[in-house]
């Protein structure tokens, strides 16, 4: 990595990253680890979840989104998925108010119908009171999937293009993503995946095209300030070429 020593600030802040996406993986084999039930580890990251948002925003990075239940998470035993729906709604209420005071906006992605009426409610109305927020833009992705997502984009388009408001001429790359989740913010530059394991596990197919992806051994629990420091820089010293040659790059800043 090149020091960057006559760096100008502009140079220095389009290697900060502006997006990052978090695969919070690892809570189950932390607790197990310790001789704990799953739901320990749970309530563990969850506390873990609470830090990071705190240090992402304070970092002025505008866009965190972070993987809580995934559309596949339903096929755990039922103890554990009531333990996260319950953990989730006691959540959204212990948590808000600190939201607020830190000015953080905060919303879902995901297909949140298949939860039950009272926490959807809860969702609209957290979503409702931090839409004011100019802070960090804070994604929670709850019974999310990529292909969900991409599935629901192709409706939302064919039901244009069957009452009129669109030509099939009309859907492009560019129209399809302002369709799909988070399309009002950029893509994830980053992607962190904690616990261990190198997949993506279907999320955010669409969005993930060309973050710079990070795996870490670290178990979500685990996971800290200094530990997103250390893959924050890591990102800064990647050269991103969204399929042009590293000389071209080098062309163009030298330009
Ligand atoms: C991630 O941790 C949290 C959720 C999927 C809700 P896990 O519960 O998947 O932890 P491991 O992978 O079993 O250790
Ligand atoms: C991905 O983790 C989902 C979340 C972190 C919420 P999983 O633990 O569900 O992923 P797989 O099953 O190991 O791929
Ligand atoms: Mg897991």
């Amino acid at each position: 990595m090149v020091a960057a020593t006559d760096n100008t600030a502009e140079e220095s802040t389009a290697n900060q990253p502006r997006h990052i996406a978090i695969i919070m993986d690892g809570n189950g084999r932390w607790a197990k680890q310790r001789g704990l039930p799953r739901t320990a580890g749970h309530q563990a990251g969850f506390k873990v979840a609470r830090n990071i948002v705190e240090a992402v925003g304070k970092r002025q990075i505008e866009a965190l989104t972070l993987f809580a239940f995934s559309s596949e998470n339903w096929k755990r035993p039922p103890t554990e998925v009531r333990l996260l729906l319950d953990l989730f709604m006691s959540a959204l209420e212990s948590e808000v108010d600190k939201l607020m005071a830190n000015n953080v906006h905060m919303r879902f992605i995901g297909e949140r119908s298949a939860f039950p009426e009272k926490l959807q409610k809860m969702m609209n109305r957290s979503e409702q009171r931090t839409a004011g927020n100019t802070g960090l833009k804070l994604a929670i992705a709850v019974n999310y999937g990529g292909r969900w997502d991409i599935v629901n984009a192709a409706k939302q388009i064919a039901t244009a293009v069957k009452s009129g408001d669109m030509e099939l001429d009309d859907i492009t790359i560019e129209s399809f993503h302002q369709h799909v989740s988070l399309a009002d913010c950029g893509e994830p530059d980053m992607l962190i995946r904690t616990g261990g394991d190198k997949r993506v596990s279907n999320y955010l197919l669409w969005q993930l095209a060309y973050s710079e992806l990070f795996f870490s051994d670290v178990l979500w629990p685990d996971f800290d300030e200094a530990a997103l420091d250390e893959s924050i820089v890591q990102f800064s010293g990647r050269q991103r070429r969204f399929g042009k040659t590293g000389e071209q790059l080098e062309g163009a800043k030298r330009a």
